[in-house]
């Protein structure tokens, strides 16, 4: 049996490694030649527009949500407290209208909303007239198959044009899209397929990635016969690799577009709190959880949040190297971007392939002005080397992002020197699946840079570090990240589980929004973040639960109790370490080892494959029985326990892991 967490705030250990954070002072003021064309020129401009947006929230957000179309204007801006609030109520509006018609029946017909790259190399570019052509013919598709407003649609597919397409057809007919990671396994399929309870199943035949093919429509297919409620699967040709088609279930999505060519497909008015998409995300106890994010606000902070922060312009090409699989993908590489008219660059496959310079060749390529990625991405840069970047120019860019994890000083460095040539501002965006936006990161030409820091909140955001109890902490202090005001791009509920939802967000700081990070904020209103407080696991900038691993452990036959912790890792950010005691009659050995990772890595996906994995006799429990996570992150950092250990049950659990290390 597999133990579950204590709350999330049983303490505020911070999993990563913050000595070098600490010590940080450089500042770097917004590059002058940025600064000077931005959307929000100075340090002045930008407090006082924040000021607008806390004291005046109704005024600023209005006015941010009419720079879109509207079919029917909202009669209210904010409606109820944090935990239940509602956004422009009585407006009616449609995502896929302000990401593609605005601009195809306006002056961007003929502009490039997407550039798309495979990982073999062929390049396909598509107009925002090629785009509403293609969306329409997509979303008659699903009509054809019975989708209706309302229904969910479940989306495993590859880093290609159609699966940005797939989204925006979902939000035109008023379909709820619930793309699922495209590294995930069957198991991890059939969890959200049937939690969600999908019908309709998006796939493609086989994707791209570091040379070989990942089996995407197998993997469906394997993942179906435990989902019953799904009646039909519209394959994607992207490979034409041979891939099975079940009779009466599955489609082929370039015969049934066929049928529609040239058709007028309807954006239906959406309610502003319609639901859009349901996306899964680990959190500290239990399955993932479905979060719901709704119309009208999730438009509305994604699409301003990509104005100002990545400082969007007419000129600017685009690109966010996240899979849609992610939030980062669905706010960043579709909606946000779209919305702002850019043109949006997709790449299908892996940065190292055929060698790890193709980032840099696909930037240079394709001019890019704006590129936003992970820390853990910049760390594989560096440890590639710089001589791949040698044959590049880099002379295109003039912002970069990052976003997923804390980035290190150092590498925050390396990102400014050797990417941006010292002259991008570093836009470190601090956010997750659940605000829908960016919730801290500098506005690039009006707030100075810190290494290492997120910098100052977006516009109406009120973050504040507090004790548990939830008491404000002093400047330069660590403690919990909350945030005090509502704000549009929140998540709504968790499907099917609005109670959960309430304890999990809105419970743990009465009147806050709980976040699960540590932080603290310098005596500049700076803010550190220092990585998560609960269970939650950030492994390479994926997110996963320690207990969907633990599941998984406990679920194979020869495990009787599993424990998962995160350490640190130089490379990943954090490294999954999990303690593993076997059911009587089955001996520890090097092979059970291995055979178990492989285990995890085909119940959830690869990405969940433990680092390390240690047998023991039995976990180091409290005498209430609760695993002593505490005691085993010690213990998978540093290989020994010095914390206070007086509530352990048992003190010879910790001698023997300690003799028991890899
Ligand atoms: C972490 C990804 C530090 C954080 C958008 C958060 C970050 C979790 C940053 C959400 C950042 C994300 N600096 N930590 N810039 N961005 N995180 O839901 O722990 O996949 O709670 O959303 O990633 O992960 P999620």
């Amino acid at each position: 049996m597999s133990s579950s967490s204590n709350s999330a705030t049983e303490s505020t250990t911070v999993h990563t490694n913050m000595h070098s954070f600490l010590r940080e002072d450089r500042v770097f003021a917004p590059p002058a030649e940025f600064a000077a064309k931005a959307h929000v020129t100075s340090l002045d401009d930008y407090e006082a527009m924040y000021k607008r947006s806390v004291d005046d929230p109704e005024g600023f957000w209005s006015d941010a949500a009419n720079e879109l179309e509207w079919f029917t204007p909202f009669t209210s801006v904010v409606q109820g407290e944090m935990g239940s609030a509602r956004w422009f109520e009585g407006g009616r509006l449609n995502l896929c209208h302000n990401c593609v018609d605005r601009h195809a029946l306006g002056v961007r017909r003929d502009k490039v909303a997407i550039v798309w790259e495979g990982e073999p190399g062929e390049v396909k570019r598509l107009t925002y007239g090629d785009l509403l052509e293609q969306v329409q013919v997509f979303g008659n598709v699903l009509k054809s198959l019975g989708v209706k407003k309302g229904d969910r649609v479940a989306i495993y597919m590859g880093m290609c044009p159609e699966l940005a397409i797939a989204l925006l057809a979902c939000a035109r007919v008023g379909a709820v899209h619930n793309v699922i990671f495209g590294g995930f396994a069957a198991h991890a399929l059939v969890d959200r397929i049937n939690d969600s309870e999908c019908k309709v199943v998006l796939t493609q035949d086989t994707s791209y990635r570091r040379g070989g093919e990942v089996k995407l429509k197998a993997i469906v297919d394997e993942a179906l016969e435990k989902c019953p409620g799904v009646e039909s699967v519209l394959v994607h040709r992207r490979s034409g690799t041979a891939v099975a088609m079940k009779e009466g279930r599955d489609l082929w999505l370039d015969e049934e577009s066929a049928k529609f060519a040239g058709q007028a497909c309807v954006a239906e008015a959406m309610e502003s709190e319609d639901p859009l998409y349901i996306l899964y995300t680990s959190g500290t106890t239990g399955k993932p959880k479905g979060l719901v994010h709704t119309t009208g606000g999730y438009s509305v902070g994604t699409y301003l949040t990509s104005k100002y922060n990545f400082d969007l312009r007419e000129e600017d090409v685009y690109w966010c190297t996240a899979d849609i699989g992610w939030v980062t993908g669905h706010s960043y590489v579709v909606y946000g971007p779209l919305q702002n008219g850019a043109t949006v660059l997709m790449y299908e496959g892996a940065p190292n392939h055929p060698q790890p310079d193709r980032f840099w060749k696909l930037i240079d390529d394709h001019k890019v002005t704006v590129f936003y990625t992970a820390p853990t991405a910049i760390r594989s840069f560096i440890k590639w080397g710089g001589e791949w970047l040698k044959p590049y120019s880099l002379a295109s860019l003039r912002l970069l992002g990052t976003v997923g994890e804390p980035i290190n000083p150092e590498s925050w460095m390396w990102y400014y020197r050797e990417i941006g040539h010292e002259k991008c501002p570093i836009v470190d965006t601090w956010w997750q699946t659940e605000t829908g936006a960016h919730m801290i990161a500098p506005v690039p030409g009006a707030v100075a840079t810190k290494p290492g820091s997120a910098t100052r909140p977006f516009f109406g955001i009120v973050p504040e570090i507090v004790t548990k109890e939830g008491e404000p902490v002093p400047a330069g202090q660590g403690g919990l990240l909350v945030i005090r005001k509502p704000w549009p791009s929140m998540a709504r509920t968790i499907y099917g589980d609005a109670e959960r939802y309430k304890q999990a967000y809105f419970s743990e700081i009465p009147g806050a929004y709980f976040t699960g990070d540590g932080a603290r904020c310098d005596a500049d209103g700076y803010y550190w973040l220092m990585g998560r407080v609960d269970d939650v696991i950030n492994v390479s900038g994926h997110r996963l639960g320690t207990m969907e691993i633990e599941s998984a452990l406990v679920a194979h036959p020869k495990v009787a109790e599993a424990a998962v912790v995160g350490r640190p890792d130089e490379m990943k950010g954090q490294a999954i370490s999990a303690f593993v005691s076997l059911e009587e009659g089955h001996e520890p050995s090097d092979e059970l080892k291995n055979e178990l990772r492989q285990w995890v890595a085909k119940e959830i996906g690869a990405l969940a494959r433990p680092d390390d994995l240690r047998f023991t006799q039995s976990l180091p429990k409290t005498r209430s029985g609760k695993i002593m996570r505490r005691l085993l992150r010690e213990l998978a950092t540093t290989g020994t326990v010095t914390g206070d250990t007086t509530t352990l049950e048992d003190f010879n659990v910790i001698a023997s892991l300690r003799g028991n290390e890899e």
